[in-house]
């Protein structure tokens, strides 16, 4: 089987295909053929070599987390599902011992890692973490959920987000930004979301944005959104100098959920302006998987229509990568199996 491995950790250019032997599930195990796998900017960390997770003793390795396909086989002892399913994978890999895992949710057990194998034709993935796909739901539609669905969907959660809330999304263009966009949609919540790029904005017009901010200057839309409103909550996966924008925007007891670094990995913080203002900022990684399986229904059911910019073949792989490094897309980006 062909897989689209990382063999340099240079950027888009250190991906290549590569054979490797067809899998055999082991016990617990099944064999899933892709038939699409969505990209992450924790792959493109991950490329770049910027990931702890990841180094040059790793290579080559097959990254992709967000499986969506057929099972080929199953190993010994696996009931759940059976040769010719359509599935979905849930990335969390959790211990099932620890006190996280026996209390939940599963996300914060404190072994916590995710599944890396995705880019490739064929996945060898723990039974388990399996989610059933109903025929309406197509593969590269479920293959866009898993991270960046289920991060937007927990942390709104946690943001105790409701009808009639302003939900702050800066970057409101890549997967997690138009995931938490469409999903506060879905709860009856208006939103106000920023990007450095005015045609890309007019994109998420479409998928539901209330209110369009374009730049990058923290002063500028800090004016800009002060002028819609006071967020009731910010989705921040940016991190660097939005953490401090979104507080000082935000409503007296705000909620903000934070998720993500790319704008910087600190970030400075007004400490008189959160304890006065009784404002709350709480750290949030993925989710859990009956939360996965329950964006798959509200796919089934219509009343989510996940956002795919691009599709790519597996040989196209590193230009999936190029395009989410130049940061020409809206919504998520998926590699399918076709050629
Ligand atoms: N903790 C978790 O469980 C978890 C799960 C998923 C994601 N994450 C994190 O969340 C973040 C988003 O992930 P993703 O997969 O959604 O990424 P993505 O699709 O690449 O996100 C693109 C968005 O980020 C903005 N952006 C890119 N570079 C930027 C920069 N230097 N400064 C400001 N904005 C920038 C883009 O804005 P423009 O429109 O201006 O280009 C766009 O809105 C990443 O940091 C990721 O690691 C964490
Ligand atoms: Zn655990």
């Amino acid at each position: 089987m062909r897989a689209a491995a990382f063999s340099e950790l240079s950027g888009p250019d250190g991906v290549e295909l590569v054979d490797r032997p067809d899998p055999d599930p082991g016990r617990g195990e099944a064999v899933v053929d892709v038939e699409a796998c969505s990209i992450n900017r924790h792959d493109l960390w991950i490329l770049e070599g910027d990931s702890a997770m990841v180094d040059a003793d790793d290579l080559p390795f097959v990254s992709g987390l967000d499986v969506a396909g057929v099972v080929r086989d199953v190993g010994e002892g696996v009931t759940g599902v059976a040769p010719g399913d359509r599935v979905l994978l849930c990335p969390n890999r959790t211990c099932g011992t620890c006190r996280f895992c026996r209390e939940g949710p599963e996300n914060l057990c404190e072994n916590f890692s995710l599944y890396h194998g995705g880019l490739a034709e064929a996945a060898t993935v723990t039974a388990d973490r399996l989610i059933a796909l109903p025929e309406s739901v197509d593969a590269v539609a479920a293959a866009a959920l898993p991270t960046a669905y289920l991060t937007a969907h927990h942390m709104l959660r946690r943001a105790e987000v409701g009808p009639g809330d302003l939900v702050f999304v800066p970057g409101a263009t890549g997967g997690v930004g138009v995931a938490a966009v469409q999903l506060a949609e879905v709860v009856g919540a208006r939103t106000v979301g920023t990007s450095s790029s005015a045609s890309k904005l007019d994109r998420l017009a479409d998928l539901g944005l209330d209110h369009a901010i374009e730049g990058t200057d923290p002063d500028d839309l800090r004016e800009a959104v002060a002028a819609v409103g006071a967020p009731d909550a910010v989705i921040n996966h940016l991190g660097g100098p939005y953490t401090d924008l979104g507080l000082d925007v935000m409503r007296r007891g705000g909620r903000m959920v934070v998720c993500g670094r790319t704008a910087g990995g600190r970030s400075e913080i007004d400490i008189a302006d959160l304890f006065l203002g009784h404002k709350r900022v709480v750290g949030s990684t993925m989710g859990t998987q009956p939360e996965l399986a329950s964006l798959v229904e509200l796919v089934a059911d219509g009343d989510l229509s996940p956002a795919v910019d691009a599709t790519y073949p597996l040989a196209d792989t590193g230009d999936a990568f190029r395009a989410m490094r130049d940061r020409e897309s809206v919504g998520k980006l998926v590699v399918t199996a076709a050629d």
